[in-house]
């Protein structure tokens, strides 16, 4: 049967074990969380998230216990770091394109036992949503204006991916809210911040003064910024071309000080194995540390690359 939309809390929860797959029917202002959620709230908000998907394509996956092998490793790599066993020694740690930051806060909680000063920034593209409501009908955007999906229930449509041809009434309803939304008064709506920060990554943040969420892109430069940067599953062929593989590795390089490390790799959906490779920053290339699995799929374009002088 064809579902036109989920919009409401009971009606995602009924939906049982299927509603992981609910995909772009599941309204993205679902994901907007009380200050004291409940256990099947963020289990909610978990589930609504594996799906989401922005406009660049790249899609917002992370679940909990993703990187027990990979962080494991990086508590070995950071200790060998700390040249003179000094663990109140301040590590600077970036951990890019984050999605809601969970895996962000188990690595950091991880290293927190061992090594309290740890200034760690998690970061992504897009760290909340805007709701525009008004009407009986809301609008969710990216904070940059662009359109992601229209709930009118019973519809929620996606916006800027299009709907299946399967759906004509879907694709009905999303060709006219575009055409509504160049026509109302912004005005006559509210406008609702939507956190995309997991609960436990807001949670660290409060307690920990050097947990930190920031926008950044991938392509950022923060010259000699940190001693370990991770980038995990983003920096993959099927999201971007050669060209700008090597780009966001210059910029890695840049933004690492001379022997820190990077952490680079992939989990493989079909056995949600990781495949990533540790590097260390020399003072004009990289050296391979360890591989976790095949290592990253990028690992020979960084060791080819032209490291600037
Ligand atoms: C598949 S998720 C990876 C999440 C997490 N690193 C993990 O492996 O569990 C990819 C994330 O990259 C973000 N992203 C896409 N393009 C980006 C860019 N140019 N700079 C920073 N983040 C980006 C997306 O918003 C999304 O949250």
């Amino acid at each position: 049967m064809l579902t036109l939309g989920i919009y409401k809390k009971e009606q995602y929860q009924r939906l049982g074990k299927e509603r992981r797959f609910a995909g772009p029917r599941a309204a993205y202002n679902l994901l907007r969380l009380d200050e004291n959620p409940t256990a099947e709230d963020i289990r909610a908000f978990e589930d609504i998230y594996f799906t989401m998907r922005t406009s660049n394509g790249t899609f917002r996956t992370t679940f909990r216990d993703r990187f027990r092998d990979v962080d494991a490793a990086a508590m070995r790599w950071i200790a060998d770091l700390v040249a003179d066993g000094r663990t109140d020694a301040p590590i600077r740690i970036q951990d890019r394109a984050v999605s809601s930051g969970l895996t962000s806060a188990e690595w950091a909680q991880s290293l927190y036992d061992r090594f309290p000063n740890v200034e760690f920034e998690a970061s992504d593209l897009l760290t909340e949503l805007r709701e525009l409501a008004g009407n009986g009908e809301s609008w969710m955007l990216e904070p940059n204006g662009t359109l992601l999906q229209y709930i009118r229930p019973p519809f929620v449509v996606s916006m800027h991916h299009p709907e299946s041809w399967r759906n004509p009434l879907l694709r009905w309803v999303a060709a006219r809210a575009k055409k509504r939304f160049s026509a109302i008064r912004v005005s006559d709506y509210e406008m609702r911040r939507i956190s995309c920060i997991h609960p436990e990554a807001q949670a660290l943040v409060r307690i920990r003064p050097g947990f930190r969420f920031e926008v950044r892109s991938i392509f950022d430069r923060t010259p000699g910024a940190c001693d370990v940067l991770r980038t995990m599953n983003i920096l993959n062929r099927s999201y971007f071309s050669a060209e700008q593989l090597a780009d966001a590795i210059d910029a890695i390089f840049d933004s690492l000080r001379p022997g820190g490390i990077w952490i680079v790799g992939r989990t493989m959906e079909d056995n949600f194995r990781n495949h990533a490779t540790f590097f260390r920053r020399g003072e004009s290339g990289w050296e391979v540390l360890e591989r976790i699995g095949d290592g990253s799929e990028i690992e020979e374009l960084a060791l080819q690359g032209q490291v600037p002088a």
